[in-house]
């Protein structure tokens, strides 16, 4: 049994339907005044083409990246919270689940999220999101690590390295416990509950925060029959699960958080309870001779965020469980074409730590 799914909605990007004060522009407006215009605060509306708005958008970036001295982590954070703020403010005209300006692309998402509303704005950027999410949503993504490609829903966490799924797939083959129900916290686009699956675990239980992620889910278990093999709850960690397994998983969010957390950002930044929450709680879930896997990085170390290891503290002060295998794996160099943040991916490793109780 999937709980409480039927009435989950899905996140969608936010429409603007009331009158707004706005500038409408079109692919003979001056770019620069029209990024002037949105950098003074105006919401601007592009009415013709959909090569206008990114149009814009490149010239949005020259103007910030002139204006921006520091080459450093910051400055590419600062840019890019710059870039992100402003540009939500161009915006695109939607009429019937399309976007009502020429050459612009179907985007097959605006049926699913917007069945209530027919006439609206988005944000370009929220498009430009929308429209590559539906295209991975489309093709489907193969993970190498299960035979079938999965399909992750609009707004949900989905890899796109895979040393991660490959260093849990050995650790999998080697399991010799018992294989009856495992439970998988923060499952996103349900990898390690399928990689569960196929290595034969009979029952999963699998849980998020997000609801986008336990609806594409739920889209995937019906699309692979896998009604009462894969059970799904929507909640915080745990949420109401009350059962105890021999195999609990998580994948958390790798980076501490600066800031408050919504939506998305749960899947990558940690707040400071995060990780004691779940150790309590795992604590009281897990059979008297069950593991907890943890898949983490050395990111947020090698980066410079944080000297603190959420694992490594609650094993030197949480008196509850201890460590049984460590075991890391060197993550291989971005694409050449990456340029961003090859500096402090150059050392990246990704952990797979084994926890017992004590
Ligand atoms: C790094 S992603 C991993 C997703 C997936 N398990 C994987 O390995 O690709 C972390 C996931 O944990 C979820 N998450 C974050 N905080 C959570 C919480 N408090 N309770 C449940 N899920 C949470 C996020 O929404 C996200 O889907």
């Amino acid at each position: 049994m999937t709980s409480n799914i039927e009435a989950l909605k899905p996140k969608r990007p936010h429409p603007f339907t009331s009158d707004i004060d706005l500038i409408v522009v079109n692919r003979r407006t001056d770019l620069q005044s029209i990024v002037e215009a949105l950098v003074e605060g105006e919401i601007v509306l592009v009415k013709d083409f959909y090569s206008t708005g990114l149009a814009i958008l490149a010239e949005l970036k020259n103007y910030l990246k002139a204006q921006s001295s520091e080459e450093n982590f910051k400055g590419q954070r600062d840019f890019r919270s710059m870039f992100c703020e402003i540009s939500q403010r161009l915006l695109l005209p939607l009429k019937d689940n399309k976007i009502a300006i020429r050459k612009a692309p179907q985007i097959g998402w605006l049926k699913q999220l917007y069945p209530d509303i027919s006439e609206f704005l988005l944000s370009f950027p929220d498009v430009q999101g929308l429209n590559s999410s539906w295209q991975w949503y489309e093709k489907g993504i193969m993970m190498k690590v299960i035979k079938q490609r999965l399909h992750p829903f609009y707004g949900t966490y989905f890899p796109t390295r895979f040393e991660h799924l490959e260093l849990f797939a050995n650790w999998l083959k080697n399991y010799n416990g018992q294989k009856n129900t495992a439970i998988d916290i923060g499952t996103g686009c349900g990898i390690l509950s399928f990689q569960l699956l196929e290595s034969g675990f009979k029952t999963v239980y699998a849980t998020d925060v997000n609801e986008n992620a336990i609806i594409g889910v739920d889209e995937e278990i019906k699309r692979m029959n896998l009604n009462d093999k894969l059970r799904l709850y929507y909640g915080d960690l745990f949420g109401t699960l009350d059962i105890r397994s021999e195999l609990i998983v998580f994948n958390p969010p790798w980076l501490p958080a600066s800031y408050n957390l919504s939506g998305l950002d749960k899947a990558i930044y940690y707040d400071t309870n995060l990780f004691p929450r779940f150790f309590e709680q795992a604590l009281a879930h897990l059979e008297p001779r069950g593991k907890i896997v943890l898949i983490f990085s050395n990111l947020a170390q090698s980066s410079g965020l944080t000297n603190t290891h959420p694992v490594e503290e609650e094993l030197s002060s949480g008196g509850r469980f201890k460590k049984d295998a460590l075991i890391c794996k060197k993550v291989r160099d971005a694409s050449k074409k990456t340029k961003r943040d090859l500096s402090r991916r150059k050392d990246e490793l990704v952990e797979l730590w084994v926890l017992s109780a004590v």
